[in-house]
């Protein structure tokens, strides 16, 4: 297995609990695309401000949610990574709480439970004006369409719409919540783990600073250097699927 830093390996070994940090690149082996990596980018791809603001919704509703059914058509049919069970075996080894950016639910699915999604959850359809939760069917396209009407609220009629946050909307208050507040518990001896994000989405991107104020160990996780890179004792330059069980097996043992 890959050989990891022996001061990560003691870090969990001696960790008491463990604070889980995800982004985009936790899902990317697992076939989903991440939005900032070069060539595979969404956001090299598709401009986030024709499709993750409100306004791009006002604007045109059926173009964005064609694109977020077509997300969650590309989530269904992919599997969690090894990561993902990796961090699903943490969780009976050491106290694991998991807070993600990510709008999929492949930790779920991997047997994790999930404490925050801080941008919300894909499949959380909503109503536009109500808020009502939208339990109904939809179709899902294969490809991003422009065309798609979205479901229709049952109980106002308005559109439905994704459960993810978008720019410039607030974020779930519970989830920022229970993040903060895990944050507040650390304690020197502890770890935090931060994974497959770029650090460029605050607040999200503020977490792994406030936790090292709070005395724990952060070990950043990422092929590539970010923008909270500096923020971590440690940083294994690895993927997601390759570290983490390498990660568990030593603390296992
Ligand atoms: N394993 C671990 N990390 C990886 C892997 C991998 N296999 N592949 C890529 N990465 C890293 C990249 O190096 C990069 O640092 O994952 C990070 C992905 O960064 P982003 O695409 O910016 O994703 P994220 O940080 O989650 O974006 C934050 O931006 O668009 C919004 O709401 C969206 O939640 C998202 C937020
Ligand atoms: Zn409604």
């Amino acid at each position: 297995t890959l050989d990891l830093p022996p001061e990560v390996v003691a870090a969990i070994r001696g960790a008491r609990r463990v604070m889980v940090l995800t982004g985009a690149g936790m899902s990317a082996e697992s076939g989903v695309p991440t939005f900032r990596d070069a060539q595979t980018g969404l956001w090299e791809e598709f401009d986030p401000s024709q499709l993750a603001t409100a306004e791009a919704w006002q604007e045109d509703p059926r173009f964005v949610w064609g694109w977020y059914a077509w997300r969650m058509h590309l989530v269904r049919g992919v599997e969690p990574n090894a990561g993902h069970r990796a961090l699903a075996e943490l969780a009976r080894l050491r106290e694991v709480m998991i807070s993600t950016q990510n709008v999929d639910d492949l930790h779920e699915r991997a047997g994790s439970s999930v404490a925050a999604h801080v941008h919300g959850s894909l499949f959380a359809l909503r109503c536009t004006d109500c808020d009502s939760p939208y339990e109904g069917e939809v179709d899902l396209p294969a490809e991003p369409e422009e065309r798609l009407v979205p479901p229709q609220c049952p109980e106002c009629g308005a559109h439905v719409r994704p459960g993810v946050v978008w720019f410039g909307e607030m974020l779930p208050e519970a989830d920022v919540e229970a993040t903060e507040a895990a944050i507040d518990t650390l304690q020197p001896g502890d770890v935090t783990l931060v994974i497959g994000t770029s650090g460029l989405v605050f607040p999200a991107a503020g977490y792994p600073a406030m936790a090292r104020a709070e005395g724990a160990t952060v070990i950043e996780i990422n092929p590539t250097e970010t923008e909270v890179s500096d923020m971590c004792h440690h940083v294994v330059r690895g993927t997601a699927a390759e570290v983490l069980p390498a990660l568990v097996a030593a603390v296992g043992e």
